[in-house]
């Protein structure tokens, strides 16, 4: 799978709140830098999730820290790029702090609708092209995108084909048009989802889907269907625990007993409710799919991130079909 997506330049990864995109994104991050992409993991929300989730501290934001050999994280914000970009476009150092200190440009930045999630997106871009000026190569092989919740995300990608439709001509079409190029071009770029499979995210993630394939056109890589639970025993062996359980006299055997049932019922509850979603995500979302185990742990952190990398590179997916990881 996983080397499959690594020969692209930019892998984004989208998905509902909560169900596991940063965790899917340091789980790539590892992976490529592991084999030798020089790798970039970009969070864009500011919460620093992703470099916790690394065992690191929150990196400020704009810049790119080296964290591990092939590894960086850079933590994204629209303003400061908006600022960085016009640093770039403006070399006097007065004039463009005449604009930053003006009302007028506080007050653009703060009305103007998808002024800052088109810069932001204009900063992966950046960085996803950046030559290094002395070898004249790429700086980077890939960069990954930790996307915001899945509404969120789908204004990021919109906004630079909405910011070249309204202006006609001149240098934001220009600009715009090599951002569209990079995202639209499905040998360097992959959209890709996770999902936990339970109805409301997998609703979200089919609809998001549809958007990708619809009217946002847009590359889309792999379904990650994250936290999957499934159990090699069924409901009747519970209930056999069950009945023993009635049985039983001795205090210690019946509380040991007792949380075994109740977990067995969850677990056997849990594995229903997975497998019924798996299927739907199957029927309607064509792509290859990779199922990424619930991850016991009593804090969720680095260990399990890499945990879940390890699972990654196990599975190899051809369209259509799925496979577990690990
Ligand atoms: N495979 C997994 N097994 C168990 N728990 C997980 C797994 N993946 C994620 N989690 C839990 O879900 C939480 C949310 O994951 P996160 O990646 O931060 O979601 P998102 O970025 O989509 O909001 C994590 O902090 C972790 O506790
Ligand atoms: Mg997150």
């Amino acid at each position: 799978v996983i080397s499959k997506l690594f020969q692209r330049r930019l892998l984004v990864v989208a998905g509902k709140g909560g169900v596991g995109k940063t965790t899917v994104a340091c789980a790539l991050a590892l992976e490529a830098a592991r084999a030798g992409k020089r790798t970039v993991l970009a969070e864009v929300d500011g919460s620093g999730r992703a470099a916790a989730l690394l065992g690191l501290d929150p990196v400020p934001i704009g810049e790119v820290r080296p964290v591990r050999p092939n590894l960086h994280v850079m933590a994204v914000d629209g303003k400061a790029a908006l600022e960085e970009y016009l640093a770039i476009i403006i070399p006097i150092r007065r004039l463009l702090d005449a604009v930053f200190s003006s009302r007028i440009y506080q007050y653009f930045v703060a009305a103007a609708p998808g002024l800052k999630e088109l810069m932001t997106i204009g900063k992966i871009w950046y960085e996803a092209e950046r030559v290094d000026e002395a070898t004249d190569a790429r700086r980077w092989d890939l960069v990954i995108l930790d996307a915001p919740a899945t509404g969120h995300s789908v204004q990021y990608l919109r906004m630079p084909r909405a910011a070249h439709d309204a202006f006609g001509g001149g240098l934001v079409a220009r600009e715009t048009q090599r951002v569209i190029d990079l995202l639209t071009d499905h040998k360097q770029t992959a959209i890709n989802l996770v999902t936990t499979a339970e109805e409301m995210p997998v609703n979200e993630t089919i609809e998001m889907y549809r958007q990708l394939c619809g009217e946002l056109r847009l590359p889309a890589g792999y379904l990650f269907v994250n936290r999957v639970h499934r159990v090699d025993f069924g409901d009747a062996d519970v209930e056999r625990l069950a009945l023993a359980l009635a049985t039983t006299r001795e205090a210690d055997d019946r509380n040991v007993l007792e949380e075994i049932v109740r977990r067995g019922r969850e677990e056997c509850g849990w594995s229903a409710i997975n497998a019924r979603y798996r299927q739907r995500l199957a029927a309607e979302i064509d792509l290859p799919a990779v199922e990424i185990p619930y991850v016991f742990a009593e804090e969720f952190g680095v260990e399990q991130v890499r945990e879940i990398a390890a699972g990654l590179v196990a599975v190899d997916v051809a369209p259509g079909a799925q496979r577990r990881a690990r």
